[in-house]
C-alpha cells in the first residue's frame, strides 16, 4: 500500500532534499535554535533512551519510513538484530538502500501483522509517530506483546486531538496525513489496549510543546480562515492546544511469558 504523503518525499529523499526522518522534531529549548534535521534526530534519540538499547539486541522499528531511527541504532550498536517494517515497499527500498553493519530484516506488513507465526523474539520495539495511521491499533499492540521477550521494552508515539479540536482542521490533516482512520482516538484508549494486550503502561510524556519550533521550518504561520494545506491545519491544531504528541514507555512482564496472539 503506498502511503500518498510519501509520493514526493520519496523523490526528495532519493535527491538528499530532506533527512532520513519523517516526523515532527523535538525543539526542547523555546525558538527555532537547530534545524529540523538536528532536531529530527534529536527526537529520535529522545524515543530511543528508555530503550536501554544492547549490543545483541533484536530491535524492531514499526513504522520505520526511510529507516532514520534504525540507522542511528546501526551507528550506536555493532552486534544487533534489527527489523523495519512498513506497509509502503517504496519506503522500505529507500530504507534498503544504503550501507547497514548490522543485519536488517524488511517486513512488508501491517503493523497488526509484523509477528504474525512468531513469539517472543524482540528485546526492543519502537513505533515512533506512527500509530495514528494504523487500522488496528488493539492488533497492533498484541502483536507487540507477542513479539517482546519477557521483560522487553517498547516505545511508541503518535499525534492525537482534543474533542474541541476544529473538525475542518482535523478533516484536512487526515485528508493531506492519511490513512488516519481514528483521529480522535484518546491516550487512554491506546493504554487501555496495550494493557489489554498484556503490556505494561510505564509512563506517558506529552512532546507536543517541544515539536512546536519545527513548523517554522514547515509551512508559513497560519492565516485566519482554514486551509486545505495539512501542514498549515496541523499547526493550527497543535499552537491552539488541540493537539497532543504521546510518547507512551511500555514493557513487556517478565514473569508473564508473552502472549500468544489468535
Ligand atoms: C510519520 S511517518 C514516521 C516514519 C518513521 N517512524 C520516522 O520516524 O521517520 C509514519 C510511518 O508509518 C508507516 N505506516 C503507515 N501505516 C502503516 C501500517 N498500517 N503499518 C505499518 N506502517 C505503517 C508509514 O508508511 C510511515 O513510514
Amino acid at each position: 500500500m503506498n502511503i500518498s504523503y510519501f509520493d514526493s518525499l520519496i523523490d526528495a529523499r532519493r535527491e538528499g532534499y530532506v533527512s532520513d526522518h519523517v516526523h515532527l522534531g523535538l525543539f526542547p529549548d523555546a525558538g527555532p535554535v537547530e534545524t529540523l534535521g538536528a532536531a529530527q534526530t534529536r527526537m529520535a534519540l529522545h524515543h530511543l533512551a528508555p530503550l536501554g538499547l544492547r549490543d545483541g539486541a533484536s530491535i524492531v522499528d514499526i513504522g520505520c519510513g526511510f529507516g532514520g531511527a534504525l540507522r542511528l541504532i546501526d551507528g550506536q550498536l555493532a552486534r544487533a538484530r534489527l527489523t523495519g517494517v512498513n506497509i509502503d515497499p517504496r519506503q522500505i527500498d529507500v530504507a534498503k538502500d544504503s550501507n547497514w553493519r548490522n543485519p536488517v530484516d524488511w517486513l512488508l506488513c501491517d503493523a497488526a501483522q509484523f509477528s504474525s507465526g512468531r513469539a517472543q523474539w524482540a528485546d526492543c520495539i519502537l513505533s515512533l509517530e506512527a500509530m495514528f495511521h494504523f487500522p488496528d491499533p488493539a492488533g497492533f499492540f498484541a502483536a507487540c506483546a507477542q513479539a517482546l521477550r519477557p521483560g522487553g521494552r517498547m516505545v511508541a508515539s503518535t499525534i492525537l486531538f482534543a474533542p474541541e479540536a476544529g473538525g475542518a482542521s482535523v478533516a484536512s490533516v487526515c485528508q493531506g496525513f492519511g490513512p488516519w482512520p481514528d483521529p480522535y482516538m484518546t491516550l487512554a484508549r491506546l493504554c487501555a489496549m496495550a494493557t489489554d494486550a498484556g503490556l505494561i503502561v510505564q509512563r506517558s510524556e506529552n512532546l507536543a510543546p517541544m515539536c512546536l519550533p519545527g513548523f517554522d521550518w514547515m509551512c508559513p504561520t497560519c492565516p485566519p480562515e482554514v486551509t486545505d494545506n495539512p501542514v498549515i491545519e496541523l499547526r493550527r491544531l497543535f499552537e491552539a492546544g488541540h493537539a497532543t504528541y504521546p510518547m507512551i514507555v511500555l514493557c513487556a512482564d517478565d514473569q508473564a511469558g508473552g502472549k500468544t496472539q489468535k
